[in-house]
């Protein structure tokens, strides 16, 4: 749809960002959003949910950072001002892991009104390269309480590219994706590939004991640590993550591997001080 104006929530950030740049230029006049962005949206700020995201705006990109909501009423304006289709970013296995936010998130996109898309990917490559583990990468040493459980891991492109398929095509309404990569690998292993990557040893520690040391050590509450732990050790119970063909099933395309995506990195010098 030529005429089409999408906005996008999140804009700077590791999805955000490369749904603009999937997102075609000659086919929909693309918004940015977020704190920073041209166009300013935050999540706190309700004031900030104006005219400027939704007039002319037809379809959306919801994402909410980590530990942030999805507030409904955003959604009910949002639709009340013409936006008719809504793509959301949530996660896999919420549903073991009791992620409330995101459940609730899910549940706001399904009652707006307008058409829904949610995106449940598995974790993101870029985790390691410009995400929470960007530091444990400096420092040498990365903490997941999932001991040796297999994850298929996403990269952000691939993430993307959904992403942009369910704004712009039709046929996603009401369509649930769950995503995963080519491969499902550990996070040891995972760490190793960065590792050799970097040049330097990058120890992988997957207790829940060395998590909890490690978070609270970083000034983290000790309740809210135990949580994670507990929503990890749900997330172990339901065993390996299995690859799956969705990401090629929309996009046409195979998903990256993570050796494509540290190579891609390493290329690039994301890690180049580390
Ligand atoms: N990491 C994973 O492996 C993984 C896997 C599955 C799902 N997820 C989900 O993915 C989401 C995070 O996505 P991401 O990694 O792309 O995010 P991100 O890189 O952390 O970026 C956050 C974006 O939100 C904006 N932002 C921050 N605070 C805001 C506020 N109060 N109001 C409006 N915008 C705000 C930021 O830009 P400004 O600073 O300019 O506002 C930025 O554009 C979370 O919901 C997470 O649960 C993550």
């Amino acid at each position: 749809m030529a005429d089409q104006q999408i906005l996008v929530l999140g804009s700077t950030g590791t999805i955000g960002r490369r749904v603009v740049q999937q997102l075609s230029p000659s086919d929909a006049r693309i918004l940015p959003a977020s704190r920073s962005g041209s166009i300013r949206h935050d999540w706190n700020e309700p004031a900030t949910w104006n005219g400027a995201l939704f007039g002319g705006t037809d379809a959306m990109f919801v994402m909410a950072p980590d530990g942030v909501g999805i507030d409904p009423r955003f959604l009910t304006e949002a639709h009340q001002s013409g936006v008719t289709r809504f793509v959301l970013l949530s996660s896999k296995a919420i549903d073991v892991m009791q992620d409330e936010r995101l459940l609730a998130a899910e549940q706001a996109i399904k009652a707006s009104g307008a058409e829904w898309t949610i995106v449940r990917p598995d974790w993101f490559n870029q985790n390691f390269s410009e995400g929470f583990l960007r530091e444990a990468v400096a420092a040498g040493e990365v903490t997941i309480p999932l001991g040796e459980m297999r994850q298929a891991f996403n990269d952000a492109r691939d993430i993307a590219a959904v992403v942009a398929a369910a704004l712009t095509e039709d046929g996603h309404h009401g369509q649930t994706y769950e995503l995963s990569g080519p491969d499902a690998i550990t996070f040891g292993e995972a760490a190793g590939m960065v590792s050799k990557a970097v040049g330097k040893p990058i120890y992988y520690d997957g207790s829940a004991d060395a998590y909890i040391r490690t978070m609270t050590g970083f000034g983290l509450d000790r309740a809210d640590v135990l949580r994670d732990v507990e929503a990890f050790e749900a997330l172990q119970a339901r065993g390996d993550s299995v690859p799956n063909d969705t990401v090629k099933r929309i996009t046409g395309k195979p998903p990256r591997t993570f050796a494509d995506f540290v190579e891609a990195a390493a290329t690039e010098g994301v890690w180049s001080e580390s």
